[in-house]
């Protein structure tokens, strides 16, 4: 029987701890009632007297050390929270999936920062309008084109409640509530009744430029939009600007940045004129200003506004309207290092 205690002393001081299994099974197999060293015990109470003594020490002896190799190895395992040894831990992370920016949000992003720079803040109005914000408080007469029912979408029970056509109905909005100096920037969604196609959609983002101080000039305006359109377009960019008429600037124009395809030698972009359109500019009409509380006498402004589509159509050559809103991703992937 000795010789058996010790054969087992020397199976269990060497048994392998893999993984907490192997924990459960040497209890089972040393420990339990049915065990081996239970079975020891039994056969103990037959050993002649006279052994008992050497025997029993023996046997104890076998019994400790189970026991103690059991609990060392438990709290190993239970410790290193059972996570097993077969994790890797030089194995390369699994890459993470990476999102995409939609290119107006892009552009949008850019628009403000760069404007940002030149001290403009943001600020946002509503969708939803009416007919002051959006047209006459920005000097549009009551029988002007751009309210027809063709433009505007009119709510049926109200036709005062109407979705903005363009955001120069947040410059009705802010003029009324800050005091000038007013330095900000306007961007958000519009609504026109189009039909839809390549170059036209019924829903386009605008943002909106408004600067309102004492002595601002019209040179003001273009030193503005000359920095505008070089951090936008590149150093090179050169501006245009073309008389134009818009109900709420006095003068108005429409400015031209050189083609970015063909940097203006002449290209089917620009039908050979070597420039582009973005966007509609002016001073503020002074009966603007007096239309919402600002003393024309005191204050003069400039106000600018400009197409988020069509810029990222420039900036990213994007030929069709439709792909803004058809969310293909695989059209929007190909954004995905521009965020
Ligand atoms: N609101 C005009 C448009 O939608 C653009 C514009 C804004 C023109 C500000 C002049 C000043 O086309």
């Amino acid at each position: 029987m000795l010789e058996r205690i010790n054969q087992i002393t020397s199976e269990i001081n060497n048994y392998t701890f893999q993984s907490s299994d192997d924990i459960e099974k040497f209890r089972l197999k040393y420990l339990s009632k049915k065990g081996i060293i239970s079975s020891l015990f039994e056969q103990f109470k037959s050993v002649p007297n006279e052994h008992k003594k050497q025997l029993g020490k023996s046997l104890n002896i076998l019994k400790q050390l189970a026991k103690s190799i059991y609990d060392t190895q438990k709290s190993l395992f239970d410790n290193r929270n059972d996570v097993s040894t077969d994790i890797d831990l030089t194995l390369p992370s699994e890459s993470l999936l990476l999102g995409s920016r939609h290119p107006v949000s892009i552009i949008r992003n850019q628009i403000i920062s760069i404007f940002s720079k030149i001290g403009f803040n943001v600020e946002e109005g509503p969708e939803i309008e009416d007919d002051w914000h959006v047209f006459s408080g920005l000097n549009f007469p009551p029988e002007h084109p751009a309210r027809d029912m063709q433009d505007t979408f009119f709510i049926r029970e109200n036709p005062d409640i109407i979705l903005r056509t363009h955001t120069s109905s947040v410059q009705v909005r802010v003029m009324e509530n800050i005091k000038p100096p007013v330095r900000s920037l306007f961007p958000g969604r519009v609504f026109r009744n189009e039909a839809i196609s390549a170059r036209a959609h019924c829903i386009f983002h605008q943002v909106e430029g408004l600067y309102i101080d004492k002595n601002v000039s019209f040179s003001d305006l273009k030193q503005t939009l000359l920095f505008f359109a070089r951090e936008m377009f590149g150093e090179q960019t050169q501006i245009r600007l073309r008389p134009s008429f818009f109900p709420f600037t006095e003068p108005s124009a429409e400015m031209d940045v050189s083609c970015t395809i063909c940097s203006g030698r002449g290209c089917n972009v620009c039908k050979y004129t070597g420039f582009l359109e973005i966007l509609g500019c002016g001073m503020v009409d002074p009966s603007v200003l007096s239309a919402s509380s600002i003393d024309p006498a005191i204050y003069t402004g400039f106000a600018f506004g400009m197409g988020i589509e069509r810029i990222a159509m420039l900036k990213y050559r994007i030929n069709d309207l439709r792909l803004y809103f058809e969310n293909d991703i695989r059209f929007l992937r190909q954004f995905q290092s521009d965020l």
